[in-house]
């Protein structure tokens, strides 16, 4: 290893812009109707012409696919249907090439129920890895071992006919939980991460991060009337809040032995939770003493509404509460919410060119979802197709996933040049909303976001503060490292601050004299 140690080296992920590829609908090489990873190689040219620093793959490892890869069925190999290890060697060489790193999803809260571990820890009680999941008798009354339900809503214990004892899944039947009292799941782990480091990996986005352990005494759930999904209550979902089975405290142990780990490469590997918590108060511990995550996705952002004070609250807590120093995710989408286009703009691409370059333009880490950058809408695909076991069907009145997950447009054409073969999703009906497109349209929304990831770059590395200028219902100024953003969210044009420097761009097309057009933002270097 040598011995580079300045931040911008170290910590690269200050100032960059990641690009989350849910990989089954990316790009198609074989003909198969579903992405792959030699689909993500033919594609890096885009990928840096778009100017993103790394990639983040949807689940790559061998699967039964009940989750799309959410239920692991062996940790260090390649899911056939998406390549190789050899085709993930090219990619992590060839991304690397370009300059871009490769980071991979991380499942450690629950495998798939197909996973060796499992299937011999369901062969008898005192199998070698029984302990390995959490396994409780039932009530003396035949009732379930405790009131705690998994993510769709139904019950979270599945009785193991054969050996008697339920086991607890924090979400399908098929993704039984790991139980992380025992210390050889650890163990397990520990090897696994480094199995990939070695391998070149530059970090993981590690699912279900608020998880892993779950109450010891596996108490019941606090009832809570705020049932309902996808609100800011996201703790409470379904009449239950979440106290004892996500959110434990000895969870944090588990990240600082893994960020110990990560600082023994150069780069340091990156550890990006999906902190799927409400509150910044809830998010702040997965960075401990700055000896935890690097970094955590900011839900509490994704989750607020697109208003200046709500969206700036937010901001305004997080740089107030994390360690000194520590940097944060800012996303919009992912593949298992509504797009920000749909959710936050209504669909509108004024209101998705604000929203891109408030993100792009707060200090921390740009994330953007593949498709949000043309501004794919979501689909509306018919309950029919739908292919998600968890939210096919609208189960206890979730949204379908699916509708998020449409192929990548790359041309105009019928398939979207996605595939030769049939679509595993049907493509996105906006023919329109394509690469090819909007590659050739300075205008376009991918011109934008590419000009915003160049400034993000540019001005927003290490050391850069956030300082809030004005906010109202109407506007949002602030400060950020060595740029002066005003957003207008406002039907009306607004004047920017007089004491404004060069105007660096602009999310709709012309700022006029320093009027700053309804629903845009414009960037100006901040006066001295
Ligand atoms: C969060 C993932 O993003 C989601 O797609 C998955 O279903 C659950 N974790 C379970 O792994």
């Amino acid at each position: 290893m040598n011995q580079q140690n300045s931040s911008e080296t170290t910590e690269w992920w200050r100032g960059a812009t990641l690009y989350h590829i849910y990989v089954r609908s990316f790009q198609d090489a074989n003909a198969d109707g579903h992405g792959d990873i030699q689909g993500i190689i033919d594609r890096l040219e885009y990928l840096e012409w778009l100017g993103v620093d790394a990639l983040w793959l949807s689940p790559t490892m061998p699967s039964p696919n009940r989750d799309w890869g959410y239920d692991v069925a062996d940790y260090e190999n390649v899911q056939s249907d998406l390549g190789d290890l050899a085709t993930l060697d090219r990619l992590i060489t060839q991304a690397g090439e370009r300059g871009m790193k490769v980071m991979l999803d991380l499942v450690a809260n629950h495998t798939s129920s197909e996973h060796p571990w499992f299937l011999d820890a369901r062969s008898s009680r005192d199998s070698e890895h029984r302990s390995y999941y959490v396994w409780a008798d039932g009530k003396e009354d035949g009732s379930l071992p405790n009131n705690w339900v998994d993510d769709t809503g139904e019950v979270a214990w599945t009785l193991d006919e054969q050996t008697g004892q339920y086991y607890f899944h924090n979400f399908l039947d098929a993704q039984p939980d790991l139980n992380w009292w025992d210390e050889r799941v650890h163990a397990e782990f520990a090897r696994i991460m480094d199995f990939w480091y070695r391998r070149g990996v530059a970090g993981f986005r590690i699912d279900v991060a608020n998880g892993l352990y779950k109450d010891r005494l596996l108490r019941d759930n606090p009832v809570d009337p705020r049932a309902v999904i996808y609100n800011t209550e996201v703790q409470g979902r379904y009449g239950i809040e979440h106290k004892y089975n996500f959110n434990q405290p000895e969870t944090h142990q588990v990240y600082r032995d893994w960020r110990a780990a990560a600082e023994q490469f150069d780069p340091p590997r990156l550890l990006l939770g999906e902190t799927w918590v409400a509150r910044v108060d809830e998010l702040t511990p997965y960075y401990g003493d700055g000896d935890e995550l690097q970094l955590g996705f900011n839900f509490p952002l994704i989750f607020a509404p697109f208003e200046p004070q709500a969206l700036a609250r937010i901001v305004r807590e997080s740089f107030a509460s994390f360690p000194a120093g520590s940097a944060t995710v800012w996303a919009g989408s992912n593949h298992d919410l509504p797009r920000m286009s749909t959710r936050w703009a209504q669909n509108d691409e004024g209101r998705l060119r604000l929203a891109h370059t408030v993100l792009a333009t707060l200090p921390g880490t740009y994330a953007l979802y593949y498709g949000d950058e043309l501004g794919m809408v979501d689909s509306d695909i018919p309950s029919d197709l739908q292919q998600d076991p968890l939210t096919a069907g609208g189960l206890n009145g979730q949204w379908p996933r699916d509708n998020a997950r449409a192929p990548m447009r790359w041309n105009e054409t019928d398939d979207g040049a996605f595939t030769a073969g049939t679509p595993w999703l049907p493509i996105h009906p906006d023919a329109a909303v394509n690469v090819e497109r909007q590659r050739s349209d300075p205008r376009s929304v991918l011109h934008l976001v590419r000009d915003l990831i160049a400034l993000h770059s540019e001005h927003l590395g290490a050391g850069a503060e956030y300082v809030e200028v004005e906010v109202t219902d109407e506007r949002w100024i602030y400060r950020s490292g060595e740029l002066l953003v005003v957003a207008n969210f406002a039907d009306a044009p607004l004047e920017a601050p007089r004491e404004r420097g060069e105007l660096l761009l602009a999310s709709r097309a012309s700022e006029n004299g320093g009027q700053v057009l309804p629903w845009s933002a414009a960037v100006y270097r901040a006066a001295e």
